[in-house]
């Protein structure tokens, strides 16, 4: 039996391989199987307790088990891959997400395609314009959520930070409010947060997971950290920019 190295250079194509960092939530479930779709091997890393949440994929999938935020755990996962998909959750008080985002930039290997999950209240710069009712729920939230040691939302924020000041091919994906249901299709997005077409503030949570996966192979987005919005929302369809004529 030849190697994947012996593979490639005999001229075959190898699988691209596809690690999900944060693979047994909801979010990162469904991007388990929308790379398995597309024909990717994919790497899992889940907390040891969340392995089972894994199990209708079987052996079609390797799974390491440990926290996000584990650098062994992440080192070996990560290895070999093309590209590494991040769910960024900060949970507790002590910097979960800014461990993990800086665990999968240092570890996964030069070159490869970083994709983070996160939501529409990371400001990339200075352009993002947020409502008064959103900067009041934000806040009100991060208070509360870090009061109960349960949530603390600015570390997903400096987590962002790291990334965006990295010198990696990242995308950071922006998600608005999510809802459960069938796919409607590739969200569209904005490059800040307040655009018109973002107005419905709604994406199919299997959509934002299809978001994340087709950002692998398209380079428009390498450090861009689009804010998308469900593709059949009103906002998107009355903001669609016209087909070009053929
Ligand atoms: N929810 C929304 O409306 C919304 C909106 C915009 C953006 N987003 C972004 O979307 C991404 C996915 O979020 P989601 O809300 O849809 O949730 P999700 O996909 O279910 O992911 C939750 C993640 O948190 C982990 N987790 C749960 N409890 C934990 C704990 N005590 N310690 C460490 N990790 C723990 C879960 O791991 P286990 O499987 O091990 O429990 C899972 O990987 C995030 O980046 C989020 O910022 C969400």
């Amino acid at each position: 039996m030849s190697t994947e190295r012996e593979q490639d250079t005999a001229g075959k194509q190898r699988r691209s391989k596809v690690c999900i960092v944060g693979a047994s939530g909801k979010l990162g479930r469904y991007m388990v199987q929308h790379c398995l779709d597309r024909g990717y091997e994919v790497v899992g890393v889940c907390r040891e307790q969340s392995v089972g949440k894994l199990a209708d994929f079987g052996d079609r999938i390797t799974v390491v088990p440990g926290r996000t935020d584990d650098r062994a755990a992440i080192g070996r996962a990560v290895a070999g891959c093309d590209a590494v998909l991040t769910v960024l959750v900060p949970h507790g008080v002590h910097g979960y997400s800014t461990g993990t985002a800086q665990a999968v930039l240092d570890l996964a290997p030069t070159g490869a395609r970083l994709v983070f999950s996160c939501g529409w209240h990371v400001a990339r710069d200075g352009e993002d314009a947020y409502s008064r009712r959103f900067l009041a729920t934000v806040r009100i939230v991060t208070v509360l959520a870090r009061l109960m040691r349960f949530v603390d939302v600015d570390d997903q924020v400096r987590a962002c930070r790291r990334v965006f000041d990295s010198g990696t091919r990242w995308t950071v994906v922006r998600g608005s409010d999510l809802e459960e249901g069938e796919s409607e299709g590739l969200p569209v997005w904005s490059r800040h947060v307040g655009a018109p077409i973002l107005a419905s503030n709604k994406t199919r949570r299997t959509d934002f997971a299809l978001f994340m996966v087709e950002a692998i192979t398209d380079d428009a987005l390498i450090r861009e950290a689009p804010a998308i919005v469900g593709c059949r929302t009103p906002s998107a369809r009355a903001h669609a920019r016209p087909a070009e004529p053929r």
